[in-house]
């Protein structure tokens, strides 16, 4: 190896694991190497290596996308050692969170289900040697797509969740460092399919679709998808929509139809007909109505909310009153200070992190005040929660929920999404767990107290929210 090329290879490796983070730059990177010709890559490449190295491992995967081709010798020629063994280690390490990247926006992606869904999608598309087909004698037939992203890890997880005490969705996670991750940890016993392979399961769907109708290089794709590096403050990736265009791609019905075909081609597959014995078609149908029913809830329906390790919250301090719920209110705030909306995940993790310590610091409060921070880069914020009464509007904490839009909010609005996000998913959501009641009242913090929080542009607003008094 060339002298000057070690030296650029050390200054990369991160010292301690030597591996470069496990940030979706880096892996898009992997890719620019892999598909460019100049560097001893060639387009196309990426989707036989990946599923030689792991992805699409499971029976009816493999049945729909076909068996993987032979594990190549050693490293392709386009990459250096270090991102060689960063990638075999992302689709194939153990324990399965493991094999998950942390995005630009915040939100940590499974490479595995992503990856099925884009090889699935050059597929449909013609690319890649042509159609790929399920069994043709299959009934139902299946939709690939859903299949390898979602339909088969859906099912199977609820069907083995049945009559058993496991969960079959979630948790999340937390990372060691969002600057430098490394190290992913669950935050509460895995199911099959935890948080970070519900998105990149819904990526998977949403880019092999699009890579149906026009493929592209992949790179490229993820780049655009995902934004680079801490985000830009100019706006929302596209990745910070992937509930909302999954929900487009897959309602529930369709998902319902989806489960049920895997799970019967799962009954005539050797390696799995074993887990369908005994099983009717009524179970079956009945496993995937609330396979769909219950990922739709959690995952379509609900917005995703950044959990306090990721924004780097320092502790409670003191000890937390719990709240007694569902509560009756919900009392819409904006920050004032930060002044500006945030438009990326670094930018409102920043501001919370600044608020939590003029709370804490200034104010002497034991935490952030509000129970959620809503950023404008498609996310709502942990501050204290679903469960802890909160410091946000004085008299009535005990009641109900303060919500704080990042902004100040008494001249112009925040966009119309980030007013969607509240209005009509975090409400509703709230309702369905039984958080709020279903006759909650709505009211904006200068009603019950002496302010004008949460400004007039946004007072206005709320007045046409359900449940506003
Ligand atoms: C990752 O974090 C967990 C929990 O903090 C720790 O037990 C584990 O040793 C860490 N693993 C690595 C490879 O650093
Ligand atoms: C994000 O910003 C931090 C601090 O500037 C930097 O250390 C880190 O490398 C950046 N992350 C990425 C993926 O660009
Ligand atoms: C709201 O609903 C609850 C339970 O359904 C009921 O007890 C309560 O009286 C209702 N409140 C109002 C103001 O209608």
């Amino acid at each position: 190896m060339f002298p000057w090329l070690l030296l650029v290879l050390s200054l990369c490796a991160r010292p301690g694991t030597g591996l470069p983070p496990r940030h979706m730059d880096s892996l898009v990177q992997i890719l620019d190497a892999l598909e460019s010709p100049a560097r001893g890559g060639s387009p196309g490449s990426v989707p036989a290596l990946a599923r030689a190295l792991g992805v699409c491992s499971t029976p009816g995967c493999r049945a729909v996308l076909g068996e993987p081709p032979e594990p190549p010798p050693g490293p392709p020629a386009a990459l250096p050692p270090e991102q060689w063994q960063l990638l075999r280690e992302l689709l194939r390490a153990e324990p399965p969170e493991r094999r998950a990247v942390l995005a630009p926006d915040g939100s940590t992606v499974a490479l595995g289900p992503l990856l099925a869904g884009i090889e699935a999608g050059l597929r449909l598309g013609g690319g890649l040697g042509g159609p790929l087909g399920p069994p043709p004698t299959l009934r139902p037939p299946l939709d690939p797509l859903l299949a390898v992203t979602v339909a088969e890890v859906l099912g199977t997880s609820f069907l083995l969740a049945r009559g058993g005490d496991g969960a079959a969705l979630g948790p999340g996670g937390c990372w060691d460092d969002v600057d430098d991750p490394q190290n992913y940890t669950l935050t509460g016993p895995p199911s099959p399919l935890p948080d970070a392979v519900a998105n990149g399961a819904m990526d998977g769907a949403v880019l092999g679709a699009r890579l149906a109708r026009e493929p592209a290089p992949l790179a490229e794709l993820l780049r655009g998808y995902y934004g680079t590096g801490n985000g830009s403050d100019r706006g929302r990736p596209p990745s910070s929509y992937r509930r909302r265009d999954f929900g487009a791609l897959a309602g529930p019905g369709k998902l319902e139809e989806e489960v049920v075909a895997v799970l019967e081609l799962l009954r005539v597959l050797p390696p799995t007909r074993g887990l369908l014995e005994g099983v009717g078609t009524d179970e079956v149908a009945a496993v995937a109505r609330r396979a769909a029913g219950e990922f739709t809830r959690r995952y379509v329906e609900c917005p995703t909310i950044v959990p306090r390790c990721m924004w780097g919250a320092r502790p409670y301090r003191g000890t937390p009153s719990l709240l007694s719920l569902p509560l009756g209110s919900v009392f819409i705030h904006h920050t004032l200070e930060p002044g500006t909306p945030c438009r990326s995940f670094r930018a409102c993790a920043r501001a919370m992190r600044s608020m939590q310590r003029f709370h804490q610091d200034t104010r002497a409060w034991d935490d952030i005040g509000y129970s959620f921070v809503v950023g404008s880069d498609g996310y709502l914020y942990e501050g204290r929660g679903w469960h802890w009464v909160g410091a946000h509007t004085k008299g009535y904490n005990t009641r109900g929920y303060g919500v704080g839009y990042v902004g100040d909010f008494s001249a112009a609005l925040p966009d119309p999404d980030t007013l969607a996000l509240v209005r009509d998913e975090l409400l509703p959501c709230a309702v369905r767990a039984g958080h709020i009641l279903h006759n909650y009242t709505l009211h904006g913090h200068r009603q019950l107290g002496h302010t004008d929080c949460p400004g007039n542009a946004l007072f206005q607003e709320i007045q046409g929210w359900p449940g506003f008094q």
